[in-house]
């Protein structure tokens, strides 16, 4: 897929009041990688003086990290809160080349409750048939300056992701390609959070799915969908080259189950000669398999009082 994909595409959704572009995606299959066109980059607490004020709100419960442009940091979600600078600091030198900025759950701000949960609405009333029981949703803000990038990963859970100013390139591979992701690391991935063991190789590159996204774009894609995402400065001006993303993450009943049947099959792995079947391949057997994982990690968190998975609602 090619950023002209887009080209030429206006928001047209179903009523005026959605601000999601729903006709893009009339078949939404939470296993495929779905461009779409939105309305969000006019929303008024989308603008960056609100966002500069959320930041400040929320840096007080230690949601906000930033990099300074001389920090050779690579852009990393996984990380705790930044030292250093004032949120008004970073703000002021965020066109700086290589800056970024990002604000995590911003539903937790009571200028924003209404309008993310409005919007989660939204977006359950249309995918929930598809994939139901949404929750744990998690809605960041991303601000950059190029050049940056987000390393290649993946996460454990669906991805919203929304263009709202500037331009923001984004480097998708397809999750069901074992070659992509070794069904054994994502069960790793899932179960333990271990990272590092999706890599990217060479052989990769002609597997990309390389999307630019422009105000008004976006894309969804599933879970442990590895991406790597950059922000170049070709498009940038003095006065307009701050990228700016919104993205909503969450889980459904499918990811509880994946997680699930994941526990299993890594276990059957570990203990025994057994090759079993990687999620999604046998309904029949993922449907056996649910329950005894979802026993086997709530005993394991019993018995090692870890918190892993408390986002699930195992
Ligand atoms: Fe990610």
């Amino acid at each position: 897929m090619s950023a002209s994909s887009f080209a030429n595409r206006t928001v047209a959704t179903d009523a005026p009041e959605e601000r999601i572009a729903w006709a893009d995606m009339r078949t939404f299959n939470p296993e495929e990688i779905i461009p779409f066109r939105h309305n969000l980059a006019n929303e008024p607490l989308l603008s960056l003086d609100s966002l500069r004020a959320l930041a400040n709100r929320m840096y007080e419960k230690r949601q906000v990290k930033f990099k300074p442009p001389e920090s050779t940091e690579e852009f990393s979600t996984r990380d705790t809160h930044s030292k250093g600078w004032s949120v008004d600091e970073a703000f002021d030198r965020l066109e700086q080349p290589g800056s970024w900025l990002a604000i995590y759950h911003m539903a937790s701000d009571p200028l924003y409750s209404d309008f993310c949960r409005n919007l989660l609405q939204e977006l359950d009333a249309h995918i929930g048939k598809a994939d139901p029981g949404l929750h744990a949703p998690d809605l960041a803000i991303f601000l950059s300056s190029p050049p940056t990038e987000t390393p290649y990963h993946i996460d454990q859970h669906p991805v919203f992701f929304f263009q709202l100013k500037g331009r923001k390139l984004m480097n998708l591979w397809d999750s069901h390609d074992p070659e992509v992701v070794p069904p054994d690391a994502a069960e790793e991935f899932l179960c333990f959070r271990r990272e590092g063991l999706v890599r990217y190789n060479d052989s990769l590159r002609s597997k990309v799915v390389e999307i630019e996204l422009a105000p008004g774009d976006g894309v969804y894609w599933p879970a442990t969908t590895p991406h790597y995402v950059r922000t170049q400065p070709y498009w940038a001006k003095p006065g307009d080259g701050i990228s700016l993303s919104f993205n909503i993450s969450y889980y459904t009943a499918a990811t509880r189950k994946r997680l699930c049947v994941s526990a299993i099959n890594r276990l059957l792995r570990k203990r025994s000669a057994l090759h079993p079947a990687p999620y999604g391949k046998s309904p029949v057997r993922d449907n056996l398999k649910y329950p005894l994982g979802r026993a086997y990690l709530l005993a394991r968190r019993l018995i090692t009082h870890e918190y892993l998975h408390d986002e699930q609602k195992l």
